[in-house]
């Protein structure tokens, strides 16, 4: 008793005691609810790492607070399926503003990327990066396929070329060729519209035909006759040159033909 008297006189006592009353508090809170604060931490951090990269690499021209400057636009609301698409197929960080950033090798890991999709989708909502489900061609039907066909002509071909070959566009921009861009990436670009590029949201492009579309980039480009001449896959130009030449080159036969047959005839 008197020592705890004269323990309570101390001048540390009262701190002492408060301060382990919050870590008891701490450990019971900790106890209670640990799967969720974990989880919690988890992308906590993975926000504070994307914010840190974007701080470093993407802030002198998006911003501190991806707010835009006069170098790059604002980032918020643009979604992490945006930053995927962009980091992911190398064009962004730009290295300079240019009239069209094209795909560039890409120097981040998929972590580091995730990390600043984190960030980016923290500052207001916008399109998710899909789940692979969302997005695979895995098991679509040659019917579907076919509607793919169909879907990627009727939205697309006027600016990729009829399977995608790319092609350009009017002032010197180009629609790039498909050909290389995985799954995940022709997803995110219809559903973020870069550049010239047209959005196509889920309201006008569900998920299926999204994945149709895929279906079809993926059979066209494995089996280069897929639905026609693949003309070098260069798009409009190319594809407008080898029907001069075809068309052309056929009537000359033709006509040749004609005349050797006329001139024996008489
Ligand atoms: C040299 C300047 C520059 C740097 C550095 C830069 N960007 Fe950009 N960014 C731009 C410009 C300019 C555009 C607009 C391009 C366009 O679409 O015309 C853009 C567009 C984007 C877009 C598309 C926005 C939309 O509307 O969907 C995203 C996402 C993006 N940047 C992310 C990043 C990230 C993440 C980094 C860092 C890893 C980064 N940028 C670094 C200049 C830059
Ligand atoms: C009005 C013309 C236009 C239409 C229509 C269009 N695109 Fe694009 N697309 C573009 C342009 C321009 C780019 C390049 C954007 C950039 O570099 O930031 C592009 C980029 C892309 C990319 C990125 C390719 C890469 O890896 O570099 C994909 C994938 C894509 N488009 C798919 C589609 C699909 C699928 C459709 C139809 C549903 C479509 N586009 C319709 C003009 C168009």
């Amino acid at each position: 008793m008197k020592f705890l008297t004269k323990f309570r006189r101390h001048s540390v006592a009262r701190p002492a005691l408060l301060i382990l009353a919050l870590v008891v508090i701490g450990l019971g809170y900790a106890g209670v609810n640990p799967q969720r604060s974990s989880a919690e931490t988890e992308m906590t951090q993975q926000i504070e790492e994307g914010k840190a990269l974007f701080d470093l690499t993407c802030s002198s021209c998006h911003g501190l607070g991806a707010e835009g400057t006069s170098q790059g636009p604002t980032l918020i609301g643009v979604g992490a399926a945006s930053v995927d698409f962009q980091m992911g197929t190398g064009r962004m960080p730009a290295a300079r503003a240019e009239a069209q950033l094209p795909a560039r090798q890409v120097n981040y890991s998929q972590e580091q990327i995730d990390a600043v999709a984190a960030f980016v989708a923290s500052l207001g909502p916008g399109p998710e990066t899909p789940k692979e489900s969302e997005y695979t061609p895995e098991g679509l039907s040659e019917e579907e396929i076919a509607r793919g066909g169909n879907l990627f002509r009727a939205n697309c071909s006027a600016c990729h070329g009829i399977v995608g070959g790319g092609g350009a566009m009017p002032n010197g921009e180009y629609a790039p060729s498909l050909v290389d861009t995985s799954s995940k990436h022709i997803y995110e670009a219809m559903r973020t519209g870069p550049q010239q590029m047209p959005t196509f949201s889920k309201e006008v492009m569900p998920d299926e035909s999204v994945r149709e579309i895929i279906g079809y980039l993926d059979a066209a480009h494995e089996q280069p006759n897929y639905g026609g001449l693949t003309m070098g896959e260069a798009g409009p130009v190319s594809e407008g040159f080898w029907v001069f030449v075809i068309g052309i080159g056929g009537l000359a036969i033709v006509a040749t033909w004609i005349a050797k047959k006329g001139a024996r005839a008489r």
